[in-house]
């Protein structure tokens, strides 16, 4: 049994309800004991290998980095060895500097030349007790001096953007996925360390894997058909494909593909990829995407997109495929909160198209078969409107899968900005401040 350390996207209970998906898919039995805004402290019942935790990174949307728990302090050590108001305790420092944890990251740095960088993850993103700030630059301190001490021939710790000159200020207390790759801090000797705090604990751990953002960057940027209003984000598009359970040679639908985001996803997951757009431009620009992304890997890949209507995917698929993931239209793309009647005629629209999509999907998909989608929420100047479940699914095959299984969690909260109420039929993935905001579902065959 080991303990994971899963860092999190910004809509981390989404990444949480994810990641507890894909564990489960994969068989792996996984409790989450401990959790953060920021980080989930995850047991999971079989040692995996370098290769089995970078794989689950890949899957996940919103996982930025895996790391494996090393070690861990009562809260209260770091709150008062580094307080953010009042005088630290010496004693608690002094068990802080000690940093045996050093020996289990580098188990023999003799004659090494070594770089690394401590990240360190607060429990809410404004951290009230822990000063962050001290307590990473600390670590990175006493870990230098630990392994000089322990014989390496030089150590350099690294900081959010690069080699610490200690001329600037340090307005972040994490290293950034860029930094990380720039300067290989995952190659041994070197690594990076995660400090995550929790409501009752400090962990700290060993980086396994990041998430690789200048890859991303560059489809995104490079890809020859972009439609910024409407198109999905590449990381909700990897956690719907796990949602909907989506392995790697199964064959996937995204019934309204859109520029073809999700399906160049699931191609690079090593999926069969079938799209389906009622717009012709939109149906062109999904295959040039395509296109491009086959000889930018090199690689062919199975994808096949088609003009058509949702509403009757059989006739347009003509065959049941393993998993069904997807975006829909949210509605018009509105610039400031619209009044709540107009929100209401939308809704109602939409309700409709959903579930006679639905319908249509039903014979498209494998008995067993998931679908993943996200819903529309729509900010008005009085109150949210959102669509009915019930409504969407009201004469189909379909039922909702809830998510967060009682029994994969352990952790408890006491701050409500953290308490995590299991089996939800919904989550949101929120962008704060959007007039339309999304939540996500999951469904499966009665
Ligand atoms: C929100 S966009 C999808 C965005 C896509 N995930 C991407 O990243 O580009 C919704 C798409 O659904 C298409 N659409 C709307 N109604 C449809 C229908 N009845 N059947 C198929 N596609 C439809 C629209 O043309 C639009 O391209």
């Amino acid at each position: 049994m080991t303990e994971y350390i899963f860092i999190l996207g910004k809509n981390w209970l989404l990444s949480i309800a994810e990641m507890i998906v894909y564990l489960r898919d994969q068989n792996l039995t996984a409790h989450v004991n401990d959790h953060s805004r920021n980080a989930a402290i995850v047991e999971i019942d079989e040692r995996l290998s370098d290769s089995q935790v970078v794989e689950i990174q890949e899957a996940l949307g919103g996982c930025f980095k895996i790391g494996r728990v090393i070690t861990k302090y009562n809260r209260s050590v770091a709150e008062r060895a580094f307080p953010k108001q009042g005088r630290p305790v010496k004693r608690y420092r002094t068990e802080l500097m000690e940093c045996p944890w050093t020996d289990r990251v580098w188990p023999s740095p003799k004659g090494k030349k070594v770089k690394f960088g401590v990240s360190t993850y607060p429990m809410l993103n404004v951290e009230s007790t822990v000063s962050l700030k001290r307590l990473t630059l600390g670590l990175d301190e006493w870990a230098k001096r630990k392994l000089l001490a322990r014989g390496a021939r030089r150590a350099a710790y690294y900081i959010y953007e690069g080699p610490d000159t200690r001329k600037k200020e340090r307005p972040n207390t994490a290293l950034w996925p860029q930094t990380i790759a720039r300067y290989n801090l995952l190659r041994p000797p070197n690594a990076e360390v995660l400090a995550v705090i929790t409501e009752g604990n400090l962990y700290i751990g060993k980086t396994v894997v990041v998430y690789d953002s200048r890859l991303q960057q560059y489809r995104d940027e490079s890809r020859p058909y972009i439609s910024p209003k409407t198109s999905t984000s590449p990381k909700l598009c990897r956690t719907l494909l796990t949602l909907a359970g989506a392995k790697p040679g199964d064959t996937i639908l995204d019934p309204f593909c859109g520029s073809g985001t999700l399906l160049m996803e699931a191609a690079i997951l090593g999926m069969k990829c079938i799209g389906i757009d009622i717009d012709g431009d939109a149906v062109q620009g999904a295959r040039l995407n395509l296109r491009w992304l086959s000889s930018d890997l090199g690689e062919k890949l199975d994808f096949r997109i088609i003009k058509g209507d949702t509403r009757r995917a059989m006739e347009v698929v003509g065959k049941a495929v393993d998993a069904i993931a997807f975006e829909p239209v949210l509605g018009p793309v509105y610039t400031k909160r619209p009044e709540r009647k107009d929100a209401e005629e939308s809704i109602l629209e939409l309700t409709k198209l959903y579930r006679d999509s639905l319908k249509g999907m039903e014979p498209c998909l494998r008995p067993d078969g998931r679908i993943a989608m996200t819903l529309p929420v729509i900010n008005t100047t009085k109150g949210q409107v959102s669509v009915e479940f019930d409504q969407i699914i009201k004469g189909t095959d379909f039922e909702i899968i809830r998510f967060l299984p009682r029994k994969s969690i352990r952790t408890q909260s006491t701050d409500k900005q953290l308490v995590i109420r299991p089996e939800r039929r919904t989550l949101p993935e929120r962008k704060i401040g959007q007039a339309v905001e999304r939540t996500v579902i999951m469904l499966g065959k009665r």
